[in-house]
């Protein structure tokens, strides 16, 4: 088992990262200080799979456990599936002495993380992540949220879990598409954050495609790492933080453009990073061969770095609602080579242009 340790004074957690964790699952909770009934909460997907295994460890650790289960789908996102939650919690009796464990992706997660940050002025809970997007990204950081009418997580708080456990083995379930799109984010770290795990990527693709137990545990440590020292240094995201969008502001653009699943998050990043990379060696920040290498270790991983066709007035809107715009112009994240990140001030306008985008 890998341990990655977030710090943040009292608030500090472990990360713990191996394969076939599950069954320590109970123990780990007692390790925290963790008492009463734990409330699993998930998805009828995730339970059906995982949800046995949970319970059995949580049961013989001496917890009482309670299932609750939401409807799969970021359309469930929202505050009516809280209420239903809350509602769930009050019913099995839950006191501060409890807590909360978010079996499930990031959907599950944002919720059963808001819903812990909430209910009774906040509880305790537990991510057990089994999407590699939540084992890499959302499950680290304590940001907690849900979906409003008008826009994505503009409902949430800060709030950090008392335990991450990313058992790797779960991933063997998952749709191709989404661990590839996971992967995307993976690439991600690689290309802001750190050049040498970059290279280690290009070196162990084909370990990774092949869900490669060892290998897969080694990669989410490190995502895992990076993703804790940059919330270390900006638990509150008031600046560092900001790296982590790197091919998110074309990526989201595209995303909600492109309409409902034609393409999934990572997919969409993927694609805002590639277009990220051409517009940095445009500005003279990176060479043609970062981006060549960057387009390549996307392609190794069944990522398309081929935009969808949208038109420019719709783009344009889509980048000013973008919540990182701030006074007509975008914090845009920049690879200065691979491995370093900058942030460049531009409007709109100038990025459209540079990226080529809308004919
Ligand atoms: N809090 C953060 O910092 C943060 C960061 C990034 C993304 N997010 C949020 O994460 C969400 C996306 O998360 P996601 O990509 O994990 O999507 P998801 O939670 O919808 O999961 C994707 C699908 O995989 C299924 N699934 C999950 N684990 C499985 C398994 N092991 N085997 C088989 N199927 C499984 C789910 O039921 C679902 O149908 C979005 O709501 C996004 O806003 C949050
Ligand atoms: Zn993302």
């Amino acid at each position: 088992m890998k341990v990655v340790t977030v710090n943040l004074g009292e608030n500090s957690y472990d990360i713990r990262i191996g394969s076939g964790l599950l069954p320590s699952l109970g123990q780990g909770c007692v390790s925290c200080g963790l008492t009463g009934t734990a409330a699993v909460v998930t998805n009828p997907t995730v339970n059906a799979l995982y949800g046995d295994a949970v319970r059995a460890s949580l049961h013989s650790a001496g917890f009482s456990v309670a299932t609750i289960e939401i409807p799969d789908g970021e359309e469930f996102k929202n505050s009516a599936t809280l209420n239903s939650v809350y509602d769930a919690l009050i019913e099995a009796g839950l006191d501060r002495k409890s807590f909360i464990v978010a079996l499930g992706g990031g959907v599950v997660g944002d919720l059963a993380g808001f819903a812990a940050a909430t209910f009774l002025r906040g509880i305790p809970f537990v991510q057990v992540p089994t999407t590699l997007l939540a084992q890499v990204d959302s499950s680290v950081g304590g940001k907690t949220a849900i979906d409003h009418p008008r826009g994505k997580n503009l409902i949430g708080a800060f709030y950090q879990p008392r335990l991450v456990l990313i058992d790797v083995e779960t991933l063997s379930t998952l749709p191709r598409r989404e661990y590839c799109a996971g992967l995307a984010e993976v690439v991600k770290y690689g290309i802001a954050l750190d050049g040498s795990f970059f290279a280690f990527l290009e070196q162990q693709a084909d370990a990774l495609l092949a869900m490669e137990g060892e290998c897969l545990a080694a990669v989410i440590k490190r995502c895992c790492e990076l993703k804790a020292q940059v919330v270390e240094l900006d638990e509150k995201e008031a600046g560092l933080r900001e790296s982590l969008n790197y091919g998110h502001t074309l990526g989201h653009a595209l995303e909600t453009l492109a309409g409902y699943r034609s393409l999934v998050h990572g997919e969409a990043v993927a694609i805002g990073m590639a277009l990220a990379a051409r517009i940095c060696a445009l500005r003279g920040e990176c060479r043609d061969d970062d981006v060549a290498r960057i387009l390549k270790l996307l392609g190794s991983f069944g990522l398309s770095v081929t935009p969808p066709a949208v038109e420019r007035s719709q783009l344009l809107d889509a980048l000013l609602k973008d919540k990182k715009s701030r006074g007509g112009s975008i914090n845009f994240i920049c690879n200065q080579g691979i491995g370093k990140y900058a942030v460049a001030k531009l409007s709109p306008e100038e990025l459209l242009a540079l990226s080529g985008l809308g004919g």
